[in-house]
């Protein structure tokens, strides 16, 4: 029987999504690469770092609210763009009708199954997310389509190299949901009775297409067909990095980025904001989670632009890490697809709401009255947790 209703944590609303949705759905969102040894890094370096807690003095209130690029937000957690289809029909609006709710920002991704301008109506604290795709022409419509629509910042992502190859499979999605495929698919969505009847009830199967990457109203280019438009884009330089900030002329973040000489490119660049990322684990496997490699970044740059973590945030204790080694905020990505599956917006409030009882939770017992206050002082850190990639003397 298929459950409904709150979850207490995380790893709970994975629990349910992986009951809820169809194989193939379920391991996409699962996703990584390779040998997987960075998916299993991301989320095993927060385990390896501990907490100095104070046992008097505690502070009764606590404050969670910041900004990124900008915009207010009530907890330093905000939606990272995922272009991930089929999880639920009413995708990217529930997700971001949730973090409208709970007070932060989604990250919408160009690979989205909702358009834009439906995403901002129901959440006006947008960014859009690119890959550099396209020539400059079709990349500028959509940076003009996203601006139209209301995006208040952009996020370019580059860290993707096309290699996920998984050891464990990958699953086969089809290049359109049509009546071949969905007999083909037939088998695994049956066994996934509460899946198939939230599809059924809007009448719309995943149609598994891109409305962002071309004109409002005009047929999208399936997903596939959008990948392989971003494959065969010649790659960029850090002069494209300039020119497509730019382009879009307000709040910009870099998202990817792991090594402190490419995080003083972004400096140079002019962007606004970085985020620490290795894509949660699905790009160059080997990569050491985001949480070993920002120390070093924080050090270098934190006072010379805005800085986010991305990957294997679970719990508010986590979030808690991060902002104690020098991020202003942190991404969640499979968390709130979990949630997403789950319980719908409800699911993804959820977690947004598992996420700030866990900050508050910690922050109480680490005696502070504010995020901002947070420090390494904080933390239990062993010898050699830390990396620091792209260091001149190393
Ligand atoms: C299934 C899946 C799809 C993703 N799609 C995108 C995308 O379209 N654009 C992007 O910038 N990042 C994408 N990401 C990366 C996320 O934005 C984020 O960096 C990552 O999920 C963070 O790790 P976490 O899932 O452990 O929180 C995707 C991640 C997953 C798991």
């Amino acid at each position: 029987m298929v459950q409904t209703g709150w979850f207490e944590t995380v790893a709970e609303a994975q629990r349910r999504a992986s009951k809820r949705l169809p194989k193939s759905v379920y391991s996409a969102l699962l996703a990584g690469s390779e040998r997987g040894v960075t998916l299993d890094d991301n989320l095993a370096a927060f385990g390896e770092i501990g907490f100095a807690p104070h046992v008097a003095g505690l502070s009764d209130k606590r404050d969670q609210s910041t900004t990124v690029m900008g915009q207010s937000i009530s907890l330093p957690v905000i939606i990272s763009p995922t272009g991930v289809q089929a999880v639920n029909p009413d995708g990217e609006v529930a997700v971001a009708r949730a973090a409208a709710a709970r007070g932060t920002v989604i990250g919408l991704s160009s690979f989205a199954s909702k358009p834009i301008e439906d995403v901002v109506a129901a959440n006006p604290q947008t960014f859009f997310q690119t890959y550099w795709m396209g020539d400059r022409e079709t990349m500028i419509r959509r940076l003009d389509r996203a601006r139209a629509a209301g995006a208040v910042g952009l996020i370019a992502t580059l860290d993707w190299s096309f290699s996920q190859g998984r050891d464990w499979g990958s699953p086969a999605i089809p290049e359109k949901m049509n009546l071949r495929a969905m007999m083909r698919f037939a088998p695994e969505a049956i066994t996934r009775p509460q899946w198939l009847y939230d599809f059924a009830k809007t009448g719309r199967i995943p149609d598994l297409t891109t409305p962002n990457l071309t004109e409002p109203g005009t047929a999208a280019p399936t997903f596939f067909g959008a990948y392989g438009e971003w494959m065969q884009t010649p790659l960029p330089t850090w002069e494209d990095v300039e020119w497509l900030r730019e382009q879009w002329g307000g709040p910009f973040m870099l998202k990817g980025v792991c090594r402190v000489d490419d995080a003083r490119r972004a400096v140079d660049a002019g962007c606004t904001a970085i985020s620490v990322s290795n894509h949660g684990g699905n790009n160059l496997d080997g990569t050491p989670a985001p949480i070993r490699v920002l120390p070093a970044i924080a050090e270098a740059v934190g006072d010379e632009i805005e800085i986010v973590l991305d990957g294997g945030i679970r719990r508010g204790s986590d979030v808690v890490k991060a902002v104690a080694l020098g991020a202003r905020a942190v991404m969640i990505g499979r968390a709130y697809l979990w949630g997403l599956a789950a319980g719908g917006q409800a699911g993804v409030e959820n977690v947004l709401d598992i996420l700030r009882g866990g900050i508050d939770s910690a922050l109480m017992g680490l005696g502070h009255s504010t995020i901002h206050d947070l420090s390494p002082a904080d933390l239990v850190l062993s010898p050699g947790f830390a990396r620091a990639l792209g260091v001149a003397s190393e």
